[in-house]
């Protein structure tokens, strides 16, 4: 790997997992001491064989001023989703939320084929204008998970295997330069919904001094398609809105459902003007779900798209974009000053 400012080629050994029952080895490398801002470019062999051409990708500023990025769940290896990523990289995003339920392949060694088609198709179309690869940070779904719901990590047979994001946990905060903090969950899938909450109460209140927080997962407490008694939404909304609430929480990121929507403000279960705004739901590449009508979306469309977010100092601006630069829906969300 080299770092481009610097020029000095530096070796790293990754290490190897391999499992006999998907004929796969996966190899993972720590990059650690990174400099912010900077291009680093690499190379893998395997021996003294090259596996790859030259690639690239540069590690975000440490005070940006300005972050781009991509929400999007439900995808699958279908043309639209290929259509929508290739859209999606043409904003030159930082990096792509997934939203989960990516290749729907249910935990199932035999459907490993899926992510070989889904991984060419995001090497083929999620580059940016300047070559380089786009980073992920993804929440599992109900489709990465055999059975779905309240599982081992074991029963999440791929994709825990290829996102080695914390290990086995599925639930994590990533940070985002000075501008914001993203905290991805697990809707129920590997950890319950409860469980999770003495760590989204501490991760909120240590961040007290950040101008924006959001959190992304996978199954909405707000849907736009199921109904609000579906358990496994029913479930979450009887444990996580209050804790967002309470402990500053400002945009939420859902998916599953299969069509757009964006909520009011809620807040006590109500419109409210200091609640928080939900948005989804999971539509960049499934076919759209018909929408429902329910006192807290304030838009809800049966369409394919991805949100993109333009994250600087004073707001964060979301607009719902389709495969072909359409917008159909947009809203500008103040960011604290605290
Ligand atoms: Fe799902």
């Amino acid at each position: 790997m080299t770092n481009k400012n610097k020029n000095v080629p530096t070796k790293i050994q990754s290490t190897v997992q391999c499992f006999s029952e998907i004929n796969r080895c996966i190899h993972e490398f720590k990059l650690t001491d990174l400099i912010p801002a900077k291009v680093y470019e690499f190379k893998i062999f395997s021996g003294r064989n090259e596996l790859t051409e030259n690639k690239k990708f540069k590690t975000l500023p440490e005070s940006a001023t300005e972050l781009t990025f991509i929400d999007g769940g439900d995808l699958s290896t279908s043309e639209a989703a290929f259509k929508l990523m290739q859209k999606a990289s043409t904003f030159n995003p930082d990096f792509v939320l997934l939203g989960g339920d990516i290749v729907y392949d249910n935990g199932e060694i035999d459907n490993v084929g899926l992510w070989d088609t889904w991984l060419s198709h995001w090497e083929r179309a999620m580059t940016t204008k300047d070559g380089h690869m786009i980073p992920i940070i993804a929440a599992i779904g109900n489709h990465e998970v055999k059975g779905g719901w309240h599982k081992e990590p074991r029963d999440s047979t791929l994709f825990l295997k290829f996102f080695r994001q914390e290990g086995d946990q599925t639930y994590f905060l990533r940070k985002l330069s000075r501008l914001g903090i993203l905290m991805i969950l697990d809707s129920g899938h590997i950890k319950t919904h409860d469980s999770q909450i003495p760590w989204i109460k501490k991760t909120l209140t240590e961040s007290t001094s950040v101008p924006l927080k959001m959190i992304a997962y996978h199954v909405p407490l707000f849907p736009s398609v199921r109904s609000s008694n579906d358990p496994w939404v029913s479930e979450g909304k009887k444990y996580w809105p209050k804790v967002f609430e309470e402990n500053g929480a400002d945009v939420v990121f859902e998916h599953h459902d299969h069509a757009l929507k964006r909520t009011h403000p809620i807040k006590d279960n109500k419109v409210h003007p200091s609640g928080v705004i939900y948005l989804g739901d999971g539509c960049m590449g499934k076919s759209p779900r018909d929408v429902k009508k329910e006192w807290y979306l304030a838009q809800a469309k049966s369409i394919e798209h991805f949100w993109l977010g333009k994250l600087t100092k004073g707001e964060l601006y979301l607009k719902a974009i389709g495969a072909n630069g359409e917008v159909f829906d947009e809203v500008r969300i103040k960011t604290k000053t605290r």
